[in-house]
């Protein structure tokens, strides 16, 4: 591993997000999530990119992003939950970062999933479209350094699970 960054990877709704923004407070790092990311330059919601442009434009600019975000140091990334399907962000996150994988069943994804409208690939039938999406991305998420299971929704407890996983010592752990 060349760089000091932690990348969050894992399905939607197993709290990538939350986690990552939590795990950078408490060490002091700066938090990238790349859903927000790829918004931003495109200046288009995610389901509005998946609409007007397709899901290839997508994966395109996250791919961009990921590559921009693994050349820094001191990162903590929250990845979408497909930006595993293209082999050179799973080397570039290999190599540049420490990996989480965070996992939850599928109930839990669909009870968090349900609540928003946000993602175009579950859109209007969670339930099947997640089975779905779980078994065609069974071994997807199998390349990452650390596992953690977010069902017990303990956010507390995953930080600490990650930070004592972390290979180096970390500079800054904030009380907060
Ligand atoms: C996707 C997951 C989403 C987002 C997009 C596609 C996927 O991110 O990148 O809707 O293919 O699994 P989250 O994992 O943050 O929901």
């Amino acid at each position: 591993m060349n760089r000091r960054n932690i990348a969050l990877i894992g399905f939607m709704g197993t709290g990538k997000s939350t986690v990552g923004a939590a795990l950078a407070g408490k060490l002091g790092l700066r938090h990238i999530d790349t859903d927000h990311a790829v918004q931003e330059r495109a200046g288009l919601s995610i389901p509005q990119i998946f609409e007007t442009r397709g899901e290839r434009h997508f994966r395109e600019l996250e791919k961009q992003i990921i590559r921009e975000l693994l050349a820094q140091d001191g990162l903590v990334i929250s990845t979408g939950g497909g930006s595993v399907l293209d082999r050179d962000n799973c080397a570039l996150m290999k190599e540049n970062a420490f990996v989480v994988r965070l996992a939850a069943s599928k109930e839990t994804i669909v009870r968090r999933i349900s609540r928003d409208n946000g993602r175009p690939l579950v859109a209007g039938q969670a339930e099947q479209r997640v089975a779905e999406l779980l078994e065609q991305r069974k071994h997807a998420y199998d390349f990452a350094d650390f596992t953690v299971h977010t069902d017990g929704g303990m956010l507390e407890h995953t930080v600490r699970a990650i930070l004592a996983a972390l290979p180096w010592q970390p500079q800054a752990e904030r009380n907060n």
